[in-house]
């Protein structure tokens, strides 16, 4: 899975507490044109299990600790994000679902794109269709 990364995010140490920051096109290959987070996921709930034709995203475990399984038509991958210095860099045309989500799983999204029904892919068939 050539294109999916995890990245590390600066990160301020100081008396005063911790900072990390992102900026578009720096430390992440895309402009942010969208955020959404998902928070206080149900015990063995998962989201997602969709992919998208366009849209890129940078998925960043803020708080608690979640898995991301990505299918790029040939092979599945997990990654399990349970720091807020390390985000995962999904781009468009893989498939990716969301699961364990620990009590305060606190996931922070961040899209290339702005909201589009048109963009998903719903259709695990069509998808594997679509990338071989
Ligand atoms: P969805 O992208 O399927 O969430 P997940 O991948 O986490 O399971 O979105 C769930 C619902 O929220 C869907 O009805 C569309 C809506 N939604 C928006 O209106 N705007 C957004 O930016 C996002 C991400 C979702």
């Amino acid at each position: 899975m050539k294109t999916v990364k995890i990245i590390r995010l600066p990160q301020l140490f100081e008396e005063r507490g911790n900072l990390t920051f992102i900026e578009s096109n720096e430390h992440i290959p895309f402009h942010v044109k969208r955020a959404h987070w998902i928070y206080d996921v149900p015990g063995g709930e998962y989201r997602g299990s969709h992919a998208y034709k366009k849209n890129r995203e940078f998925i960043i475990a803020l708080s608690g600790s979640f898995d991301v399984i990505l299918h790029d038509g040939k092979t599945e991958k997990k990654y399990s994000l349970n720091r807020s210095y390390f985000g995962l860099y999904v781009p468009h045309l893989i498939w990716r679902s969301m699961d364990n989500f620990s009590t305060n799983a606190l996931a922070l999204v961040l899209s290339s794109e702005c909201y589009n029904e048109e963009d998903y892919i719903w259709d695990f068939d069509k998808f594997l269709k679509l990338v071989q």
